[in-house]
């Protein structure tokens, strides 16, 4: 299958990101049991992010020999074809560690022009986030049309944190200006989910400073093809930049807030 469609490889992305949230789900349980019996309580999460990487770079590499890939776990491989999967097997590893929902796995793909398409297959809930560059988003085959957002004062805007307590602390100093400024905030624990949640109104907007491209690929192009805003605010000191996702009409306001947030936040 060198050159096909991007409906066909649409397919492909999909029936992988659904093979693997199976696999991810089935063990969810046994994640919360064992626990007490592995070495340490990230073996299992490591485990079964490492077997659903391997379902999905597997299957790809047999039915997609040249196309290249960029995954969380196993970093660059494959091909020099046009083509670029980026995956990520588990997004929300924290709250799969602890059994709680909202954890997924994300899968995109590039060619030479740009993002072809997203699937973002949260696996807790049964939900799949589809997306074809120029032609739409669905969530379980709905098309999904973002629409406008509130004022800034009443949008409810997501967020997350990095692993490290530097970018934490960074990210921690944005607070102090953006909660006042908006009905609330919320923490997924998935940014890929984040990101379909704006593209289906669950959520008005998303910011995260310091994401890897594997957390963001699927979920912007998702939100993209639903009509939401999908950028970048430059970061600050000690502060990565953020990507930023906003339903139609809140990019101006959140873009504007996340930069006097970051200016306030490197003022000692
Ligand atoms: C994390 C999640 C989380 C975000 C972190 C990511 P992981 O990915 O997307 O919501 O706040 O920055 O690293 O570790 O669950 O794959
Ligand atoms: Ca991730």
């Amino acid at each position: 299958m060198p050159d096909a469609e991007p409906a066909a490889l649409l397919e492909l992305a999909t029936s992988l990101a659904r093979r693997a949230g199976a696999l991810l789900a089935e063990a969810s349980g046994r994640a919360r049991t064992e626990i007490g019996t592995k070495s340490s309580s990230t073996d299992m999460v490591t485990e079964m992010d490492r077997a659903s990487e391997a379902l999905i770079l597997g299957e790809l590499a047999r039915s997609r020999p040249g196309d290249s890939i960029l995954a969380e776990e196993a970093g660059t491989k494959g091909g020099d074809g046009p083509i670029r999967w980026i995956v990520d097997p588990l997004d929300g590893t924290t709250n799969y560690l602890y059994g709680l929902p909202a954890y997924a796995v994300s899968i995109a793909a590039e060619g030479p022009g740009g993002p072809l398409l997203g699937v973002v297959h949260d696996a807790s809930r049964q939900e799949t986030f589809t997306a074809l560059a120029g032609q739409g988003a669905w969530l379980n085959g709905v098309r999904l049309l973002r629409p406008p957002a509130p004022a800034l004062d009443r949008c409810l805007i997501g967020t997350g944190f990095g692993y490290s307590s530097e970018r934490r602390r960074a990210q921690a100093r944005l607070l102090p200006t953006v909660l006042p400024s908006v009905r609330d905030i919320r923490r997924v624990g998935s940014a890929a989910i984040d990101l379909c949640w704006v593209a289906a109104g669950r959520l008005d907007g998303f910011y995260e400073a310091g994401l890897g491209p594997w957390d963001l690929a699927a979920g912007m192009v998702v939100a993209e093809e639903a009509g939401a805003w999908v950028g970048s605010v430059p970061g600050g000191a000690e502060l990565p930049d953020m990507a930023v996702a906003a339903a139609p009409g809140l990019s101006g306001p959140l873009t504007a807030l996340l930069e006097e947030a970051r200016d306030r936040a490197g003022r000692p």
